[in-house]
């Protein structure tokens, strides 16, 4: 068994155009199968590579430490982009509903305010990243952001959302403009899966 880039839901070009049909090709079938690739040349051959991708991010001090950075960096890699696939899609965007917009609401005191600071975390990470929405055992929710492909998994939080800052993301299309491409994102926002994944969380 081996771990595996998942289908999209809907074609490369559906995004459009908010994200380019050159791009989510090229994210898809070029940076996240290397990743895949990379992820199973390491782990071929160990107890991991019949493990479930979320276990073994949970647990990094678990994998041995000749493989261990590959992991986190490749594992880390699949994790996010499976997650990212799931969580935006056509005919999306808008505002939440459900148990997660109760809980943004909560936690920001509004969409509005959420957004900016979802934005901002997003703009302001430096380099290569992700900026997300996570939420805790008691189902409280914040915004973080990790370097690299770091999960928040493996900071004992669970990712509900996360938008792709490498510039492989967007750079086809927005070049060095960060701030257009976070804007174009929320109007891909699939939130009826955020709040899927919100819930399966709970239980
Ligand atoms: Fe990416």
């Amino acid at each position: 068994m081996s771990f595996k880039v998942p289908d999209l839901n809907y074609d490369y070009n559906a995004l459009e155009p908010y994200i380019d049909t050159a791009t989510m090709q090229i994210h898809h079938d070029k940076h996240h199968a290397a990743y895949v690739a990379k992820l199973n040349d390491a782990v071929n051959g160990t107890d991991f590579a019949e493990k479930q991708i979320e276990d073994i991010l949970k647990n990094l001090n678990a994998v041995p430490e000749n493989i261990r950075t590959v992991v986190r960096n490749h594992g880390g890699g699949h994790f996010n982009h499976s997650l990212f696939w799931k969580t935006i899609g056509p005919k999306a965007g808008g505002t939440p509903d459900g148990t997660v917009a109760k809980a943004i609401d909560a936690a920001f005191g509004s969409f509005d305010s959420f957004k900016e600071k979802f934005s901002a975390a997003a703009l302001n990470r430096f380099g290569s990243g992700w900026a997300w929405l996570v939420r805790d055992a008691n189902g409280a929710v914040e915004i973080t952001s990790t370097a690299n492909q770091d999960s928040p998994l493996s900071d004992g939080k669970i990712p509900v959302l996360g938008i792709d800052v490498w510039e492989h993301a967007y750079y086809l299309k927005y070049q060095n403009k960060r701030a257009d491409y976070i804007a174009a994102f929320f109007n891909v926002i699939n939130w009826k899966e955020v709040n899927a994944l919100y819930e399966n969380a709970l239980k």
